[in-house]
């Protein structure tokens, strides 16, 4: 191996093991070469290696940093203590999942083999009328494993090792780490509860970026949806703008609790919608819908089919029976009903007390703190497992992450309570 390739599997190796971890500062590269013998452009050579695998991040002058997430290691949250109630981890309610088990016994039992269609036709009509509701055009459609599936494949179908990608600040991690992984340089675009604001995305465009990631409702961590007039004065900059690949991340779809309103210009060239079934029938069934203008279209199903081939259809079958299950739509409209009434039990508290936070869509709420540390500890003493908001944030200031999904009203405004001690600790609580 030459000795820079060697170099940099060393580097990685310490990554891998956690001798270098998040944020470590690697040695200037002038020094390296002197430490490893090397000419200066070899030397260089070795940190570009790491920084297009997304491994380290040069930051100018400050230097080359270990990135959050290098993608050398699988990272499980640590698990939440069971005496705490879990409002940290982001997942739909179970309880109002469909039934696994009725919708597993209408899959085909003879053996599925090679030479079929990637899609099975039955999803791809479903999916196709589900579309068709928010006038999104799905005449190119693919199945992929996941919302994030669907990304990383449309990034990969358009853009190079070190183009930038604009991501919702605070926006979703794995959205950062993915762009970071693929060798991408996030670029923040400011959001409120209404989407990204214009002005910040303009300025992105002025600062080159290639492609963005929008969530059009169930913004995660702050609960926004686009608002109608949004979206037309985001559809205004892209028209401008055509060379900029917008992919949608509708990722909780149905149960959003907000309609889809649609960012992409009329006849743009560059354009994605990924939705995902995760929030409205599980997480683990990893099946997304993909559907986008027809050269990235044609890009991600070609390259699926020399690669995974398809999604496995026992899992697209599976969503079959789910959509076409009788209660389906009445299970949609409960989980609906009830992420909302949720939200505004835990948002209409802290308002009450004058701490107001703009969530309208999904399962999470965010609320700006001075010190995040200080208020997951303090809300930890009190009993309950909150994110810090360090993860989800490029430039905006701290805040920290409810998952309201999962919670019960009557514990969510104890947990508002909570917050409001925390945040307010010498005001007079209104109990209303
Ligand atoms: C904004 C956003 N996008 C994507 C995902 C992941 O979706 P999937 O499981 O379909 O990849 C999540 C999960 O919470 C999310 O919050």
């Amino acid at each position: 191996m030459a000795k820079a390739d060697q170099l940099v599997a060393d580097i990685e190796q310490k990554i891998r093991t956690g001798q270098l971890g998040p944020g470590d500062r690697l040695a200037p590269v002038r020094e390296f070469a002197v430490e490893h013998g090397l000419a200066p452009n070899t030397a260089a050579a070795v940190y570009k290696a790491l920084s297009s695998r997304g491994l380290v991040q040069g930051e100018g002058r400050r230097g080359t940093f270990v990135a959050n997430k290098p993608a050398v290691r699988v990272h499980i949250d640590e698990p939440i203590p069971n005496n705490l109630v879990n409002l940290a981890h982001g997942n739909p309610d179970p309880t109002l999942l469909p039934d696994l088990t009725t919708a597993l016994a209408s899959v085909p039992s003879e053996p599925l083999l090679y030479g079929r269609e990637q899609i099975v036709p039955e999803l791809a009509d479903l999916f196709r009328s589900d579309f068709a509701i928010d006038e999104i055009d799905a005449s190119e459609l693919a199945v992929v494993a996941g919302a994030l599936d669907g990304i990383e494949r449309v990034l990969a179908a358009h853009l190079r090792p070190g183009d930038s990608v604009g991501i919702e600040d605070p926006g979703y991690s794995s959205v950062t780490e993915l762009v970071t992984a693929m060798g991408f340089r996030p670029m923040p675009i400011t959001i409120d509860g209404q989407g990204p604001d214009p002005d910040s995305l303009r300025e992105a465009i002025d600062r080159g970026i290639s492609a963005i990631v929008i969530t059009p409702r169930a913004q995660n961590p702050i609960g926004a949806s686009i608002s109608e007039q949004r979206a037309q004065a985001l559809r205004a900059v892209f028209a401008e703008h055509p060379h900029v690949l917008v992919i949608e991340d509708d990722h909780a779809g149905p149960v959003s609790g907000a309609p889809h309103q649609s960012t992409i210009p009329v006849d743009g060239p560059n354009w994605a919608v990924v939705r995902s079934v995760a929030k409205s029938l599980g997480p683990d069934l990893r099946v997304s819908a993909l559907v986008g203008d027809s050269t990235t279209m044609g890009r991600v199903r070609g390259r699926q089919a020399v690669g995974t081939g398809w999604v496995s259809h026992i899992l697209q079958h599976t969503v079959v029976a789910m959509l076409t299950a009788r209660h389906h739509r009445s299970l949609i409209d409960l989980a609906v009903k009830t992420y909302d009434s949720r939200r505004l039990a835990f948002i209409g508290r802290l308002s009450d007390n004058g701490i107001k936070v703009e969530a309208t869509s999904g399962l999470n709420v965010w609320i700006p703190v001075a010190d995040e540390a200080a208020v997951v500890a303090g809300m930890e003493r009190r009993g309950f497992a909150i994110r810090s908001g360090v993860r989800y944030r490029l430039s905006t200031p701290p805040g920290v992450r409810v998952t309201i999904a999962s919670t019960e009203e009557q514990i969510l405004v104890q947990v508002a309570d909570a917050l409001i001690e925390i945040l307010q600790p010498t005001s007079h609580r209104r109990n209303v």
